[in-house]
């Protein structure tokens, strides 16, 4: 059953199509990967899935409801994890969600017990009442995906969400959301530029290049397609788009330069 589809969604700004004409489906509990360099249109087509950007052509469901129609009811069933971070360093990971208990609307007398939980689900539940500033980044991503899912949605949806985090914690937000989908059923669809991650983490991947969704399956599927069984996402990524140096966000070029980035920060 899909829980998720796509048909020649489009996103333009100005001259530029951000996303064009893009056609998928997602299972029903299926973790999907969205993977592609730096504006390949990730984030776009995410910001459409969950009603933060009307689509300039193409129409999309979320659990069977229409995003450009019935965005209430997409964002009532739906989890969202923003690319940027969003906790309040100010306030503890409790009462960081107890704030989101208020604002889903949920049960004055389920609040604590939803908040506890979702806690204890993502790792976090000694650090509860520490200041969300003294947070490690992997600890406030695990908090943030504890947030999107306190209603419980049907599908959540991540941008990036271990962008930035070194290897450990990166392992540790997989983790809980293989575990997240194991326990929960929950349908995950995530953006990342890292194809180890959409590897080990993934059912089914779309490649994204240039708006378009240039090969999507799953991973064994694609490695396979190109003619090498012991190939690695890498070396698919680079089979469907080519090593594009136009594109101003190679695959290349954006790791290249985070691990400078990070060499030096
Ligand atoms: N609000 C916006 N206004 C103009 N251009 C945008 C806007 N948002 C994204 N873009 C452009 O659309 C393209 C896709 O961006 P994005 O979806 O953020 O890519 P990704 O998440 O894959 O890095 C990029 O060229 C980006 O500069
Ligand atoms: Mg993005």
């Amino acid at each position: 059953m899909l829980t998720l589809e796509t048909s020649q969604l489009t996103r333009t700004f100005g001259e530029m199509t951000a996303v064009n004409a893009v056609s998928f489906g997602v299972e029903s509990g299926e973790v999907f990967g969205l993977l592609g360099p730096n504006g390949a249109g990730k984030s776009t087509t995410i910001k459409m899935l969950t009603t933060l950007l009307p689509p300039t052509a193409g129409h999309a469901t979320v659990a069977g409801y229409d995003i450009a129609r019935q965005a209430a009811d997409v964002r009532r069933v739906m989890g969202y994890v923003p690319q940027a971070l969003s906790a309040d360093g100010n306030l503890t990971g409790y009462e960081n969600l107890l704030i989101f208990t208020k604002l889903y609307d949920l049960p004055r007398s389920e609040r604590r017990k939803r908040v506890n939980d979702a806690l204890a689900f993502m790792g976090l539940a000694d650090a509860a009442n520490k200041l969300v500033r003294t947070y490690s980044g992997g600890m406030i991503r695990r908090l943030e995906v504890a947030q999107a899912m306190l209603h419980e949605p049907e599908v959540l949806f991540l941008d990036e969400p271990t962008v930035g985090l070194d290897p450990i914690a990166r392992r540790a937000v997989w983790e809980h959301l293989s575990q997240i989908r194991a326990q929960t059923g929950m349908t995950i669809v995530l953006t990342t530029h890292y194809m180890e991650e959409a590897d080990s983490l993934c059912q089914r991947v779309a490649i994204m290049h240039h708006g378009t969704i240039a090969a999507i399956g799953s991973p064994n599927e694609l490695k396979a397609s190109i003619g090498k069984p012991d190939a690695t996402l890498d070396d698919v990524f680079l089979h469907y788009t080519g090593d594009d140096l136009e594109s101003g966000g190679s695959y290349r070029d954006t790791s290249r330069a985070r691990r400078t980035a990070r060499r030096v920060g």
